[in-house]
């Protein structure tokens, strides 16, 4: 492995580039040096990775001067003006926000689902959506092994998915409600606490919302399987991390309950806890802070002829954003991709 990565942050300040900094340490990414960059009102602000405290940076057209790899996680807007910049400066850019997708020139990866997809790479690497991630994870073997006619997923996403304000509103609203306060809502358009709101992202012309819409695109596009239908509602929920997902699978040849048990088991990635009878299955709170996408309640759709359900639960900032993200470098890095072609 190369030890001598120079790997920029940007956005080292978000609720997704701390944990950047955290999976870097934990898994030990081998870097020479780690430049974390916010904007401008972020400057010399101390952030930490592998016990050394560093200054933050402010992000410019000249942040990418020598830096190997750059990490995104600083919105849209930052990505779409600012990872051309960086890969024109030979910087490859794995990049967490929805700028560039859907591009056809930026693989859409998941490690464990298609690693190959690298190989094509530009100098743009595109971060697939948190909730997409967690279920391209539980499907992907289970596509291989009876292929996948149609999806129905239901999310019940953390606010932690709408950045650091968000988990912050949640506290103030929780807080400020048990003290018979009235609420202010401000990064969302109702209250979240203790409530549930069926809008993330902007709302379609066809009545979905730009999330739900993500997830049918995005699917289709890692599985590298235009046939895959996907349909989804997802729901903002009261909840710090994790994003959990009831999802209903057709598939085309038969799997029982506990075919798709043992198949999931095997799988990289993914932790079985379905134990009813002790009442044992995925929950956010456990999830929380965890590597894994955990799946439980698996049971046959007894009201189609191939059909299974089951309850998937991860890290929406870990799995679902950061992870990911580091997992993609450690491949590129793996797969001598460290460069700009
Ligand atoms: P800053 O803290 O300086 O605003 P989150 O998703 O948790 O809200 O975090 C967003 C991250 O993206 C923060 O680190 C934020 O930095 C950074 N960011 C937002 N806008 C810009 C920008 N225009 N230039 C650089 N960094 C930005």
């Amino acid at each position: 492995m190369n030890k001598n990565l120079v790997v920029a942050i940007c956005g080292a300040t978000g609720a997704v580039g701390q944990e950047m900094l955290q999976v870097l340490e934990q898994r030990n990414f081998p870097y020479s040096k780690v430049i974390p960059l916010a904007s401008s009102r972020s400057v010399g602000k101390k952030v930490t990775c592998k016990g050394e405290e560093l200054s933050v940076v402010e992000l410019t057209e000249n942040s990418f001067e020598g830096v190997d790899l750059a990490l995104f996680s600083a919105g849209g807007e930052t990505s779409k003006k600012y990872a051309p910049i960086a890969a024109k400066s030979g910087c490859v850019v794995v990049d967490n926000s929805a700028a560039w997708r859907m591009d056809d020139e930026c693989p859409l990866v998941v490690p464990e689902v298609n690693p190959e997809d690298l190989d094509w790479h530009k100098g743009i690497i595109a971060n697939p959506n948190c909730s997409t991630i967690q279920l391209m994870v539980a499907l992907k073997p289970i596509h291989d092994e009876a292929r996948i006619k149609r999806v129905v997923v239901s999310t019940y996403q953390a606010v932690s998915g709408s950045g650091q304000k968000a988990i912050e509103e949640l506290e103030n609203q929780v807080r400020r409600l048990l003290s018979g306060q009235p609420v202010v809502a401000d990064v969302y358009p109702h209250q979240i606490a203790f409530n549930c709101l069926p809008h993330i992202d902007v709302f379609m012309d066809n009545g979905y919302t730009k999330e739900e819409m993500k997830m049918v695109h995005e699917t289709v596009k890692i599985m590298g399987d235009p046939t895959i239908k996907v349909t989804a509602t997802c729901v903002r929920v009261p909840v710090f991390y994790g994003h959990s997902e009831a999802v209903n699978i057709e598939t085309e040849e038969k799997l029982s309950a506990d075919d798709v048990r043992s198949l999931l088991a095997k799988s990289p990635g993914i932790i079985i806890e379905d134990y009813p009878e002790k009442n044992a299955y995925p929950m956010p709170v456990n999830a929380a802070g965890d590597d894994a996408t955990y799946v439980g309640r698996i049971r046959e759709d007894e009201t189609i002829e191939n059909g299974i359900n089951m309850w998937v639960v991860s890290d929406n900032i870990r799995k679902g954003a950061a992870l990911n993200t580091v997992q993609i470098a450690e491949t590129l890095i793996e797969r001598d991709l460290v460069r700009v072609p």
